[in-house]
């Protein structure tokens, strides 16, 4: 067993006041932002310099092409300068992308690392529930719940890390490199389109939310009338209502006809929305970019490497319709995992619970009263009774009379409602659950493997069969054989 710790989910999330659901998030996971080993840190670090510095060299590159375009203007040409400022565009540009992919690389050790400690967190969680959630629970759900929170963390990270952040960060470092060349105005047109297109791209996306889920509603609603029409095809024969079910099939398909138009519609209106928006902020700055270079205080370099800066900036700017629609839907993955983390253990360890020691193993039930809760039938009331060490005692009773149940009890699965259970005088509430359950062997009528080695199956059947019948219990020879009869009430 490797000795590592995973922190365990935190159950308790503070819902104090001012507190709004993106905090609570943002509480929830923090403990698994930032890696714990120092190898990893390492790699985020390298992460972060490779963001930084393929920022810088894309940054750089309009400046090369601005020193070209000097170089080639008639009247000054200086071509070695010129074939340099080439060479160090290319160079450049290629430096963009091949700091961008080690950035991945070396990221996806700490992404991989951050969903694996987060996972493993959650199926501890999962496991340290009680019986009686996991006999309630939906599987397939649960399971979902975990795989999507856990994605939904490192999409969050990844989002935010390398393409917001450093988005950001180049507008301000354009806007910047604009006011440097003093040019104030051009700075913040491009600051005020760039900020316009992304307020738009939002508004839009959350109103085309809407759209597209009354489009899946609709779709949804085409497939249920023709399936359910079908399946009833008989009683449709009996009242000769193929015509209405026709003409309803219709009208479905009719209106999801409808619902994927204004969807496409919302597409285009977001699409030219977006384009109106940059290129108003192009053309401002370039004609004031022109003026200038007409006054003679812009070289054309100058003017070139406006419109570089500019349609660099706008570039990867498509990305934040779907970026905005995926931080929303991992905010809501991730609430779905605080809910899972909150579900109470119905049966916990007491505080300073010590684990039992079981010097001979005699076991009392002690005016023990249970059931299942409101609504179920079983129940056990007022069960008092000891199996002295050493002698093996059955428990008979109809079927529904509890048998199974005090197993349970004594296992600990549930606590009782009154009364106690002790075990060598120790009351089973007072130790620790897990040392409890390593002091009972269980022999099912039907053994249910976990997916473990031949050697682990082995070792844990030996260790059941050990615990039930130690040396010294001489068991086969059944010196005493006494029973506790149980009647369903
Ligand atoms: N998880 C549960 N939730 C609600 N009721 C339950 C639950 N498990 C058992 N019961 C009810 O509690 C009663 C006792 O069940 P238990 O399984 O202990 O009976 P049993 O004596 O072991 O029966 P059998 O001989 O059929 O194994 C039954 O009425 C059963 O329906
Ligand atoms: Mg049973």
């Amino acid at each position: 067993m490797s000795g590592e710790r995973i922190p365990l989910l935190p159950t308790q999330t503070n819902h104090g006041r001012g507190n709004s659901s993106t905090q609570r998030t943002l509480m929830f996971v923090a403990p698994y932002m930032w890696p714990k080993s120092r190898k990893l840190q390492m790699m985020a670090v390298l992460s972060i310099v490779f963001t930084l510095l393929s920022k810088l060299t894309n940054l750089a590159v309009p400046l090369a092409l601005r020193s070209a375009v000097n170089a080639l203007t008639p009247g000054s040409i200086t071509l070695p300068l010129a074939l340099w400022a080439v060479v160090a565009y290319v160079t450049l540009r290629f430096g963009t992308n091949a700091l961008n992919q080690l950035r991945s690389y070396t990221w996806k050790f700490v992404s991989l690392d951050q969903t694996r400690v987060f996972g493993v967190a959650t199926f501890a969680h999962l496991h340290g529930l009680s019986l009686s959630y996991h006999l309630k629970r939906k599987t397939g759900e649960v399971l979902r719940v975990m795989d999507r929170g856990v994605e939904s963390l490192a999409t969050l990270q990844s989002l935010f890390a390398f393409t917001i952040g450093p988005t950001l960060l180049e507008l301000v470092i354009v806007c910047g490199v604009f006011v440097q060349f003093n040019s104030p105005l051009i700075a913040v047109t491009t600051f005020i389109s760039v900020v316009g297109y992304a307020v738009f791209s939002v508004y839009i996306t959350n109103w085309r939310v809407k759209l597209r889920r009354a489009m899946i509603e609709a779709d949804n609603a085409v497939t249920d009338k023709a399936t359910d029409s079908l399946l009833n095809f008989e009683t449709v024969k009996y009242f000769g209502s193929e015509e209405v079910e026709v003409q309803r099939y219709s009208e479905r398909v009719k209106e999801y006809q409808d619902t994927s138009l204004k969807t496409q519609l919302s597409l285009a209106l977001l699409n030219n929305g977006q384009a109106l928006i940059v290129n108003l902020g192009v053309m401002v700055a370039m004609l004031l970019a022109a003026v200038r270079v007409a006054s003679g205080s812009f070289t054309t370099g100058d003017f070139v490497m406006i419109n570089a800066y500019i349609l660099q900036l706008y570039g990867p700017l498509n990305w934040l319709g779907s970026a905005y629609r995926t931080i929303s839907q991992a905010f809501t993955d991730l609430e779905k995992m605080i809910e899972l983390s909150q579900i109470p253990k119905d049966v916990d360890d007491a505080p300073g619970a010590q684990p039992i020691d079981v010097p001979s193993g005699s076991v009392t039930f002690e005016n023990v009263s249970f059931n299942y809760g409101l609504g179920t039938s079983g129940q056990l009331s007022n069960i008092s009774f000891t199996i002295e060490p050493g002698k093996t005692t059955a428990i008979i009773g109809p079927t529904g009379s509890g048998k199974s149940t005090i197993v349970r009890l004594l296992l600990r699965f549930y606590d009782v409602h009154t009364g106690r259970i002790l075990i060598d005088g120790q009351n089973i509430s007072s130790v620790t659950q897990s040392s409890l359950r390593h002091a009972i062997g269980v022999g099912r009528r039907r053994f249910v493997l976990v997916d473990v080695s031949v050697i682990a199956s082995l070792v844990l059947i030996w260790r059941t069969i050990f615990l039930l019948c130690p040396e010294n219990s001489q068991w086969h020879k059944i010196p005493y054989f006494s029973t506790i009869r149980l009647s369903t009430t």
